[in-house]
């Protein structure tokens, strides 16, 4: 087994997606070059498990938005002057002035997407693709009261190697979830992975298809497969009556400022609970009112012009799925009359959602240092670190998977340049005095 350099990271973050791409600005930004053979040491490194930078690509339909504002970008929250701004981005692809007359705050995820590439490109010497971590542990022999650094163990092409780091920002992103007793191949696809299996099947063999789920993926793909098959049969099985919106109106946004974060971090049960009661519909099983009403149009063109070919499955949810050669059966839990119906369809995706970040996979043996709550999820500290026993200094950096600590915009963009900053001080405030100097 390799090692990667014989330095000592401060910190290395697991996954390269737009949270550890935000810190890697932080660090930049906060006068800590991250380079190594800089006067300030070896600083950061980021590993990533994708090929190249890719956020979300399966879900990059032509039309669909950002659902939230181009000013919650990767830096301009935390430092409105920063160079890595969507506005900065903007101005150098020569569009801000086009942008601007657009009059909209929600550009397309193809486009913000390219502001995300044209941000991390300024990183590669610090961020390697292609690299899986497997596993965070103590170097061999070494007890965690004495350990200075902690040992990522890294999958690439050319097997495995390890890298030291007295910190580590874990930033892994959502596991796609799929109902029990589901299992995606061929013709049973997740949202998460759309476009790639979409793209290899011929379309003109798939004549019916259906989507599963009422939330915005299932609702974009409804819209994509619709328009993109003229000739197929779309059946949308949606567990609610009708698609709920989701709630962006002004006050119920202030959920995602950072200073809700607060609120939430500092409060009381009562509080966090009074959170998720009053304000879970602004992301989760709900649909942007645009996409709604988007879908419903189709619907109401198909009665007048007396075509059947968008239908709308309501208050059911799929019980199973059979499959046998290039037969794929769904059974149906219908909630109107407990009837239990099948489908059969030549390809069906299940926009079934996402489980949240849970790091125990990766922290292994490492985990029983990490200290968890009564109900046994993890302790986390304002400043994103987990809650370890003592003797563990190294700092483990949660970008996700704080949703009971820090509340909804964990899984989010919404406050990703304010965490970023947060917990780059938190890290560059905690560093060693020989590693400023040395
Ligand atoms: P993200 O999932 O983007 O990145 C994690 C990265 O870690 C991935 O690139 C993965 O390959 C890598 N990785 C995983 N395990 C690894 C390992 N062991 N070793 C190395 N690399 C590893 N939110 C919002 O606020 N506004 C929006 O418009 C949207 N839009 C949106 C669209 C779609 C289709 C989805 C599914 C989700 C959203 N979201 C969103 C929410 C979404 O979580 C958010 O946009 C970001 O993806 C969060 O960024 P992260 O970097 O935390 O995770
Ligand atoms: P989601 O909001 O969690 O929705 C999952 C849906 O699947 C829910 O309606 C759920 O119903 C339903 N479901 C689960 N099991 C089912 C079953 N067996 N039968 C029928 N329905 C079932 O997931 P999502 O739509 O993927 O959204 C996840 C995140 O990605 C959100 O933050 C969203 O905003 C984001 N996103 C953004 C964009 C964009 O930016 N344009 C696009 C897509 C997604 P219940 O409510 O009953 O569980």
């Amino acid at each position: 087994m390799g090692t990667f350099a014989h330095e000592i990271y401060d910190v290395a973050g697991i996954g390269f997606g737009p949270s550890n791409l935000s810190l890697a600005i932080a660090l930049e930004e906060y006068g800590d070059a991250g380079r190594n053979g800089s006067p300030d040491g070896p600083g950061a490194i980021f590993f990533e498990r994708q090929p190249a930078f890719g956020w979300h690509r399966n879900m990059l339909l032509p039309t669909a938005t950002m659902q939230i504002s181009f000013m919650k970008d990767l830096a301009t929250f935390r430092n409105p002057v920063s160079r890595f701004s969507f506005v900065s981005y903007l101005h150098e692809a020569g569009r801000l002035a086009q942008f601007v007359n657009n009059q909209d705050f929600f550009p397309t995820r193809q486009e913000f997407h390219q502001y995300l590439e044209w941000a991390q490109a300024s990183f590669t010497d610090r961020v390697h693709y292609g690299s899986e971590v497997a596993a965070i542990r103590l170097p061999a022999g070494v007890d965690p009261a004495s350990a200075e650094h902690l040992r990522l163990e890294i999958r690439d092409g050319s097997g495995t190697r390890t890298v030291d780091a007295r910190n580590v920002a874990i930033s892994t992103g959502l596991v796609p979830r799929l109902p029990d007793g589901i299992q995606a191949d061929e013709r049973v696809w997740h949202s998460s992975e759309f476009l790639d299996k979409y793209s290899r099947t011929d379309p003109t063999g798939l004549r019916t298809v259906a989507v599963v789920g009422a939330g915005q993926s299932a609702a974009e793909i409804t819209r994509f497969l619709y328009d993109e098959l003229p000739h197929a049969r779309v059946y949308s099985i949606i567990p609610s009556y009708g698609y709920c919106v989701a709630d962006d109106t002004p006050f119920a946004n202030q959920v995602f400022d950072p200073s809700a974060v607060d609120a939430y971090y500092f409060g009381t049960d009562r509080t966090r609970e009074a959170f998720w009661q009053y304000h879970r519909n602004t992301n989760y099983s709900v649909v942007d009112d645009e996409v709604i009403r988007d879908l419903y149009r189709r619907s109401y063109d198909e009665e007048v012009r007396g075509v059947e070919r968008l239908h709308f499955l309501n208050l059911t949810r799929v019980d199973e799925v059979k499959r046998a050669g290039d037969e794929t059966r769904v059974s149906l839990l219908s909630l109107l009359d407990d009837e239990s119906p099948e489908l059969d369809v030549d390809a069906i995706v299940f926009a079934t959602g996402y489980e949240a970040m849970e790091p125990s996979r990766l922290l292994g043996e490492l985990d029983r240092y990490c200290l968890r709550d009564e109900a046994g999820r993890h302790r986390v500290d304002r400043d994103y670190r987990l809650v370890t026993s003592p003797e563990l200094r190294c700092g483990i950096y949660l970008q996700g998977g704080t949703e009971h600590t820090h509340g909804l915009t964990s899984s989010l963009l919404s406050n990703l340049a304010i965490r970023s900053g947060e917990i780059a001080e938190s890290i560059l405030g905690r560093r060693p005095a020989e590693a400023l100097h040395g």
